[in-house]
């Protein structure tokens, strides 16, 4: 059927409705009343409606939770209203202070406390104009945070329509991770030799952060709304009320809160959760007390860190009693050895645990811990546990002090320790656990981004000889690839494919790949930005190196050590030779700034700016200028007598700033 362009829209306009609808049912309330095929289905008519008439897409429709290009870094945003923290109480005493200085400070009242679990995960902010979703951010500092809007937009439980308009909303929650999603994640990563994630908290701040959405999408985030900082247009009297409001909304409510009259009643709830929490999905830390009358929270204020009307009561750590079966190390990727304790099983804090990390050889020798030990192990809110104490008191004669092996337990080359370090290294530049580790890192998303060379093609690369260090990727040919064990035809010619795009990366992209130790994503964007070119950077000396604001002297020497060796220099003279881009494409001029990620079009004439100069501010600040008007446009600039990109702008949904506003912006006075 062909439909005509108002049709269309209509009908569009009707399936964003129901998906909405359904989505809340699903994920909000958790109660679908329609089957998956039939929501897959009116999905698919709205993508291929949309595929049709681009025009009809907006920032809102559900097809665009997964959105945009992978971006260079976050603009800050500054909050409406500093976002606080909370004060903590550890016990039953400090939970009656508090009230204690509650009732005080409001003499002869009523108060009433609502009690809500603490989410462990990490605090968000999502600012709606008149229903829609404009954009989130971090808590950061509390006073700026960083601009999440594309990564929050893929999590299912942030509506971006409200189920009403209000004119203006902030709301405050948490964004999470399962513990399931948080297994699963770490699984992967362990497969893959990726370092692991110590809770469901880090990995969800980890995945927030990413500067790809898709790989956020992937990750599963969800998020409960715990408050509002901002509003206009709706006037709730209680807290109880704002949950019930804000759920009303659209938003994931966390079901779990209470409303009490007493501190007793509270602190005989507190003691009820105290197993309780571990029956749930999700890792929760603590329980949050909240004065439920908003006009006593704003009579009780707040100090400068966190406001007088709420406390977080913090669950105390969990521990557990098990024995020492072994010691083992594995060989990291910059070839430290990383010794781990392997336990015998103990149930800790609701999961199973059966390892610990034990860091370096100096803790095992300080903490005294031998093999067959019976041992305390401590989860503090961390899922990768940690022994805090031998019970030498049990000790029967049989146990085993441990000291770390002479040699790699990968290549048999002897190890050393660098003076002034904790760390063990492997000495063999070509030791195969090195290899492989390095060479899954090189390969990596966030790196050199080569898909399908993952951590079983590479040790079938390494153990055929095929490659020796990462540029002989780039001298792989299909017959040698097609030979491999389980690597068809077409794997193979993408393989190929992905190797030769890689080629084309960023410097930056380049420089975090080499894997120079204690140089993130970070440190190489600055380098990259800096130098602008490999050779430029292999030439830097240390005093040079230091002299950038964030490059410690660490980093500095590392970066030395690395482009001193000549193994090293061989392998880049090789990634050189098989074309591998060695310089920065981009003027890298304002990288890291305010603006930088967002893309503006300017239309219509500027009074205070000629083109080129608007241009130069936005770039400056990290920004980009586009000729055309797309979706992963953020501002439209329209000044006197805008074009047709004006129009495109207001089809797309795309923010359009008037002058006075892009001013503010540059300024940095206001967050649009
Ligand atoms: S209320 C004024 N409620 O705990 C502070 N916080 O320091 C408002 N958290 O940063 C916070 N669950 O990230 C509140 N139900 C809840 C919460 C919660 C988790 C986090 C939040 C905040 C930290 C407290």
């Amino acid at each position: 059927m062909k439909l005509d362009l108002a049709a269309a829209r209509e009908r569009a306009e009707f399936l964003r409705k129901e998906i909405e609808l359904h989505n809340y049912n699903y994920y909000v309330l958790d109660k679908p009343v329609i089957p998956d095929s039939q929501y897959d289905q009116m999905m698919r008519e709205l993508e291929k409606l949309e595929e049709q008439f681009p025009e009809l897409i907006t920032p809102y429709s559900p097809t665009q939770r997964v959105g945009g290009r992978p971006r260079e870094g976050f603009a800050t945003i500054r909050h409406l209203t500093p976002m606080l923290s909370l004060a903590n109480a550890f016990n039953e005493g400090e939970l009656r202070d508090f009230d204690r200085r509650v009732r005080q400070a409001l003499p002869g009242e009523q108060v009433q406390y609502v009690v809500e679990p603490k989410i462990d995960g990490l605090a968000v902010s999502l600012y709606y104009e008149n229903g829609y979703f404009i954009r989130g951010a971090t808590r950061g500092d509390g006073e700026t945070g960083e601009d999440i809007t594309a990564n929050l937009k893929t999590i299912k439980t942030v509506p971006l329509r409200l189920r009403r308009p209000v004119p203006e909303l902030e709301v405050r929650g948490e964004a999470y991770m399962s513990k399931e999603s948080f297994a699963r994640l770490n699984e992967a990563r362990e497969e893959a030799g990726e370092s692991l994630f110590a809770n469901p908290r880090n990995a969800a701040a980890g995945t927030l952060r990413q500067l790809d959405p898709q790989v956020t999408a992937s990750r599963q985030l969800a998020l409960f709304v715990y408050g509002i900082g901002h509003s206009r247009g709706i006037a709730p009297s209680g807290h109880k009320e704002v949950l019930e409001l804000l759920s009303e909304l659209g938003f994931k409510v966390n079901p779990e809160y209470r409303v009490f009259d007493r501190m007793d009643e509270v602190i005989e709830y507190v003691s009820r959760w105290q197993s309780r929490r571990f029956d749930l999905p999700y890792a929760v830390d603590g329980l949050v007390l909240k004065v439920n009358s908003l006009s006593q929270q704003e009579r009780l204020g707040s100090t400068m860190k966190s406001p007088r009307w709420s406390i977080a009561y913090k669950f105390p750590p969990e521990q557990a009693v098990t024995r020492v079966k072994d010691i083992f190390v594995r060989v990291g990727r910059t070839g430290v050895l990383t010794p781990s304790a392997d336990l015998e099983p103990v149930r800790l804090a609701g999961t199973t645990v059966s390892r610990a990390t034990l860091h370096n050889e100096d803790l095992i020798r300080e903490k005294d811990i031998r093999i067959g030990d019976r041992v305390l192990v401590q989860k503090a809110g961390d899922i990768i546990p940690e022994i805090v104490a031998v019970l030498t008191g049990e000790r029967d004669g049989t146990e085993v002090p441990w000291s770390m092996p002479r040699e790699c337990p990968s290549c048999r080359s002897p190890v050393v320790r660098a003076a002034g370090e904790a760390a063990v290294r492997c000495t063999n530049l070509a030791c195969p656990a090195k290899l492989w580790e390095g060479l899954i890192h090189f390969a990596s998303r966030n790196a050199m981004d080569i898909a399908g060379l993952g951590p079983a093609v590479i040790g079938q690369l390494l153990a055929s000889g095929l490659v020796r260090d990462p540029a002989d990727l780039y001298s792989l040919r299909y017959e040698d690839l097609v030979r491999l064990e389980r690597l068809g035809p077409k794997s193979a010619r993408n393989l190929l494919g992905a190797i030769e795009a890689s080629k084309s990366n960023s410097l930056a992209r380049l420089i975090f790949a080499l894997g120079i130790r204690h140089v993130g994503e970070r440190a190489a964007r600055i380098l990259a930005e800096r130098y602008k070119s490999l050779e430029a950077l292999m030439a830097a000396r240390e005093e040079d190196l230091v002299a950038i604001p964030e490059i410690g002297p660490k980093i500095a020497a590392a970066i030395v050590d690395f482009f001193a060796s000549e193994e090293n220099r061989r392998v880049l003279e090789k990634l050189v030779q098989a074309g591998v881009n060695t310089r920065d494409a981009g003027t890298g001029a304002g990288e890291g700034g305010p603006l930088s990620g967002k893309v503006f079009v300017l239309t219509g004439t500027l009074a205070s700016f000629s083109r080129q100069e608007a241009k130069e501010e936005v770039e400056k600040r990290g920004g980009k200028v586009a000729s055309s008007v797309s979706r992963n446009t953020d501002y439209v600039v329209a000044g006197e007598k805008p074009g047709s990109k004006y129009e495109k702008a207001l089809v797309l949904g795309v923010r359009i700033l008037n002058e006075e506003e892009f001013k503010e912006l540059l300024a940095g006075i206001k967050n649009h």
